[in-house]
């Protein structure tokens, strides 16, 4: 019997090729030959080292990190106020060189930070460029710390500097040179443009958002606090995913940035997450906090899945479904003011909770009604005052027992 062709999983982003689109981000498990070594071992496509900068290597403090921890899940979100790599430059370089010859299919990409100087770019690029990467990460977005020097974040929101230390990069790399954009700005497209303008051959977003996580109400000190006091950090994981999304959409429908490759970085725990980057625009994905909970292993889990979902799809390359949905993603006034959806409850799959009557009765329309006559509780929608908002869907315990229906609309 013929034995039926595999999904190709390689991926191309701003011309950096590897095996498939899963790339540690550069972050805790990009650290070391040693951790990237084992990673590649595991399967992973690619990997952005954690960020490189000038000797003397910095300092960071202890503690670093903290979680958010949400309905009983572990690190929804996830924080830190670490900094660049701490380990001297001239080490990370010799171990680069050393995981790019044991491992030349897989990208290996050097995130560099320096100060704003086109000496000091030229000179970490000479070093990068000399120990093999095949690409270079400009980190304009590590929002705490090495913003009050005057880089990081500090850089990413300002475009005139994203466009002018980009040049800076680009007059010397001769390998493909991606711009990480902050998500600390009112508007992710103008730094987006700003990267194009000084010959970005990519973008990759998210970096970290601005964070504090919480007062103990006990002690009043900050939650994990350095010696009683705390600094704002940047903020990842699942939590951040839908603002990932929002930005990865804006910079693919912008007629300026339209053709730069993205690598989609926020909150990925899973195939299907990296999925819906890509169908937004992203040509691979980085991920960091889900490695940071679950190790290197879960790349099993991500190729096998997408691999499982382009089959089910008939697409046998990336390229088929990279984009696809980003034309949905709209301006409010493109919606269509025509499209009417109602609530609807089955009866049979309904515990009589009540959640659905107290929130549309509180918070949303007055559309849901409980007849308690004879002892029942089961709340039933008043269609013709039900507006869709779907409120009472996502407050539902209960999967699939609230769904909305589409009915005629009227025109407006
Ligand atoms: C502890 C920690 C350290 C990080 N260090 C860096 C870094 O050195 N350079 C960088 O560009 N991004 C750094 N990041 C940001 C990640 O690369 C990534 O952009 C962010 O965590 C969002 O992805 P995630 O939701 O998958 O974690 C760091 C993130 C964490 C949690």
């Amino acid at each position: 019997m013929k034995k039926k062709a595999r999904p190709d999983l390689s991926a191309a982003c701003a011309g950096i090729k590897s095996p498939n689109p899963f790339w540690l981000a550069s972050s805790p498990p990009s650290n070391s030959a040693a951790q990237v070594m084992r990673a590649f071992e595991y399967g992973w496509g690619g990997v952005v080292w954690k960020t490189l900068g000038q000797d003397p290597p910095v300092v960071n403090v202890t503690s670093r990190y903290g979680a958010c921890d949400f309905g009983g899940r572990k690190v929804a979100g996830f924080n830190n106020i670490e900094l660049i790599s701490d380990r001297p430059l001239a080490v990370n370089l010799k171990e680069i060189l050393a995981v790019k010859k044991r491992f030349p299919d897989r990208a290996v990409v050097a995130s560099l930070m320096v100060p704003c100087e086109r000496k000091a770019w030229h000179d970490i690029v000479k070093k990068v460029l000399d120990a093999g990467c095949d690409g270079i990460e400009l980190n304009f977005g590590c929002p705490h710390g090495m913003t009050e020097r005057g880089m990081g974040a500090a850089v990413g929101q300002v475009p005139q500097y994203v466009k002018m230390v980009t040049e800076f990069v680009k007059e010397k790399s001769s390998v493909p040179v991606l711009v990480k954009l902050t998500p600390n700005v009112a508007d992710i497209r103008p730094p987006a443009r700003a990267a194009k303008a000084g010959g970005a051959d990519g973008v990759s977003l998210i970096n970290t958002i601005n964070s504090l996580m919480g007062v103990d109400v006990e002690t009043l000190t900050p939650k994990f606090a350095v010696a009683g006091k705390a600094a704002h950090g940047g903020y990842c994981g699942p939590a951040v995913k839908p603002i990932a999304l929002h930005m990865v959409a804006a910079i693919a429908n912008d007629p300026q940035t339209r053709s730069l490759p993205i690598s989609g970085i926020g909150g990925i725990s899973n195939w299907s997450d990296a999925v819906e980057f890509m169908l937004l625009g992203a040509s691979n994905v980085q991920l960091c906090t889900a490695v940071m909970h679950h190790g290197f292993r879960i790349i099993e889990d991500l190729n096998a899945g997408l691999e499982g979902w382009m089959r089910r799809k008939g697409f046998m390359t990336l390229g088929r479904f990279v984009g696809r949905s980003a034309p949905d993603i709209v301006e409010w006034k493109d919606l269509d003011l025509r499209h009417k959806t109602v609530a609807s409850i089955d009866k049979n799959k309904c515990i009589g909770c009540d959640v659905c009557y107290a929130a549309c009765n509180d918070a949303a329309h007055q559309c849901i009604a409980i007849d308690r006559k004879g002892g029942n509780r089961k709340p039933h929608v008043i269609e013709s005052d039900c507006v869709g908002c779907n409120l009472c869907s996502l407050v539902c315990p209960v999967d699939n027992c609230i769904a909305m229906k589409e009915v005629p609309g009227k025109e407006h």
